[in-house]
């Protein structure tokens, strides 16, 4: 297999991690570039659910590589904690299988606190972050005074490092009633931290490098998606990084002339979780997904927004990511539907969008331009085996989202494990 992409084409959670899996199997190393443990992939493997937050999903596949890169965030504490869970699981996890990035930022528990303290100080213009201190982290990071995996060997940087740090969050934190952090706590926490994940801290490009010159296949299993990214995302309702497929390289010290593939993974319906613009968003929809026991986030069990399928959004994603292909998730999610609609186009201020805009204030003033397809309420897709066995009005049904998205339909998936994926010819 190539080197590819993997890239959320909506606002997080398409399924990356099912597809991510899936294409494993012929991948050698699994790399994640960006993000934290704000991500939450689920994979289903047999009778297992294994959720991820900062480990790439390839990690359930003994054989393979797994690379946490310099563009990704880490909360050591929190990532000890998923090496416990997946331990229990049966998931071997060494310095064979797993090799995390000496330029990495650590996430801290200042971090975490700050991420609490902006949001409530927004009140009703809360983003609805994951709160787990992923914008604080980025903002020193860009503000270039965070701590790197390889300052943990430097006691006498990290100790003035940290100080400065603590002292600086125990001042915007004391009028927040928070227990002022104490620079003895943490030290203690990071040292134990440090001596769990030093024999995983390496310098991971020319791991890479060497892998690409070999003819292995590397996966790069994005994180949130394409509409929380930092500059293309509905700001500033967005996270804190680079989410579009150029933050694959930038985050993971890969070319962008080593790249082959760009799949971007988006459902065959829309989510969102936190606040922020969704036009397509309908409260039946959601409470008919609600109600099947679906679309509750994987990381913070928060009722995820959903709407009808929107190709403004997916589209543009598609053109930003230069996609060659689309995997569509959650077909099966559309089951039983008398008629579903897709959304091809914004009307704003007389004029037609078909990109969206940049202010959410305007995105406020967009009305969507609905087209209505029947449904297939009488034979479900979920268990096809394969494209040609699905309802004719659900294979019309991906024929005009490629269409209208500018992108061919790959994979399509009709149930949460990795065996219900079909492959389009
Ligand atoms: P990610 O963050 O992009 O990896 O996605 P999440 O794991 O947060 O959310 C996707 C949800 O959809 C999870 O519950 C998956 O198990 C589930 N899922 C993925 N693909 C399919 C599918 O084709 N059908 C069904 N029913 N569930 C799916
Ligand atoms: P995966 O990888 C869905 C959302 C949060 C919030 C905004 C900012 O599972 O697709 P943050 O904590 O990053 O500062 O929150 O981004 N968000 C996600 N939504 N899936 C994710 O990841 C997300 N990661 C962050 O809900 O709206
Ligand atoms: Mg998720």
């Amino acid at each position: 297999m190539p080197n590819t992409i993997i890239v959320g084409a909506q606002w997080g959670d398409e399924g990356k991690g099912k597809i991510v899996d899936y294409l494993t199997e012929n991948a050698d190393v699994i790399v994640r570039a960006q993000g934290g443990n704000n991500a939450g992939h689920t994979v289903i493997h047999g009778d297992q659910k294994y959720i991820l937050h900062l480990i790439p999903s390839g990690i359930l596949w003994p054989e393979k590589k797994c690379v946490i890169g310099n563009g990704v965030v880490i909360d050591p504490a929190a990532l000890i904690t998923e090496f416990e869970t997946l331990g229990k699981q049966g998931i071997a996890i060494s310095p064979d299988n797993l090799a995390i990035s000496d330029r990495a930022h650590l996430t801290l528990p200042y971090h975490r606190l700050l991420d609490s303290y902006r949001e409530s100080g927004l009140g009703g213009k809360k983003i609805g972050t994951t709160g787990r201190g992923i914008g604080p982290t980025y903002v020193d990071k860009a503000e270039r005074s965070g701590i790197r995996m390889a300052d943990l060997e430097d006691q006498e940087f990290l100790d003035a490092r940290l100080a400065e740090k603590i002292d600086q969050a125990n001042r915007i934190l004391k009028d927040s009633g928070a227990e002022a952090l104490k620079l003895e706590t943490i030290k203690v926490e990071l040292q134990t931290a440090h001596q769990r994940l030093a024999p995983f801290i390496r310098e991971t490009t020319s791991f890479l490098h060497q892998q690409i010159a070999e003819g292995k296949s590397l996966l790069f299993e994005g994180a949130q998606g394409t509409y929380l990214d930092i500059d293309h995302g509905t700001y500033p309702f967005v996270t804190s990084s680079s989410t579009t497929a150029g933050g694959a390289c930038t985050g993971s010290g890969v070319s962008p002339r080593a790249i082959d593939n760009v799949t971007a993974v988006a459902k065959a319906y829309t989510t969102r979780v936190g606040a922020g613009p969704f036009i397509t968003e309908n409260a039946e929809f959601s409470d008919r997904m609600h109600g099947m026991g679906r679309e509750f986030g994987a990381t913070t069990g928060r009722k995820r927004r959903c709407g009808w399928f929107d190709s403004v959004v997916t589209g543009h994603a598609c053109r930003l990511n230069g996609a060659d292909h689309l995997a569509l998730t959650n077909l099966d999610g559309l089951d039983g539907m008398e008629k579903i609609k897709i959304c091809t186009a914004y009307r704003f201020n007389g004029e037609v969008l078909t990109t969206p805009p940049a202010r959410v204030e305007d995105w406020k003033d967009c009305e969507p331009v609905y087209e209505t397809l029947p449904g297939w309420p009488d034979t479900a897709t979920a268990g096809a085996a394969n494209i040609s066995s699905l309802p004719e009005n659900a294979r019309t049904y991906l024929d005009r989202i490629a269409e209208l998205c500018g992108c061919p339909i790959k994979l399509v998936g009709v149930g949460p494990d990795r065996k219900e994926t079909l492959v389009c010819d």
